[in-house]
């Protein structure tokens, strides 16, 4: 298959989404700061630079789990199937969890996904996304920290990829084919 050819414009600076890292978790530690340990839960693949930065800066006692989730589009994008590749490695009852996702698109995988988590019983469960297309959304489902907000384009870099590549970006752009 020919690739189409395409540039990466820069839309948000690594400067930019470290520093929205350092705010995001002065408010998780604040939400969780009595937690006596907390799992912080990666979504495969495109968290895993997000989770690495995001753990480095909370100050609180931590676990690390991954879940793989992949969301199988037929017709009608709004029937899509999310179903679940890797399932966590421990157990989430009576835990407090944190799940870390790259984007919200439709919202169809991080609803599924904490639906999912809710039904084993956490004591508490809260969620982040980096990146959030709002206008995208096709279920109801906003996470509790957002990174940044940004419009319906085609995002790359910082784990997030475009046909597996462009995951080593260390800042977002936005694909603009040529
Ligand atoms: P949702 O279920 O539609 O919310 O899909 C979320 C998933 O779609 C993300 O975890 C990404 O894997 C993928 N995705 C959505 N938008 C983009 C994008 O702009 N670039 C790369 N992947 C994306």
């Amino acid at each position: 298959m020919t690739e189409r050819p395409y540039v990466i414009d820069e839309m948000i600076t690594a400067k930019a989404i470290a520093a929205r890292i350092e705010t995001l978790c002065r408010e998780i530690v604040a939400e969780f700061g009595d937690t006596d340990k907390l799992v912080v839960v990666g979504l495969l693949r495109g968290s895993f630079v997000f989770i690495a930065d995001l753990v480095r800066e909370l100050d609180l006692p931590i676990e690390v789990d991954f879940l793989e989730a992949s969301s199988y589009g037929d017709a009608t994008e709004s029937s899509r199937e999310v179903r679940i590749l890797k399932d966590l490695r421990g157990a989430i009852e009576g835990r407090d969890v944190l799940v870390v996702e790259d984007i919200v698109d439709t919202g169809h995988t991080l609803n599924h996904v904490t639906h999912l988590l809710a039904s084993r019983n956490p004591a508490r469960l809260k969620s982040i996304a980096l990146l959030d297309k709002p206008s995208r959304r096709e279920v109801d489902y906003r996470a509790d920290w957002i990174g940044f907000d940004i419009p319906d384009e085609f995002v790359v870099g910082y784990g997030i990829d475009f046909a597996q590549r462009n995951r080593n970006l260390p800042y977002i752009g936005k694909v603009r084919f040529t």
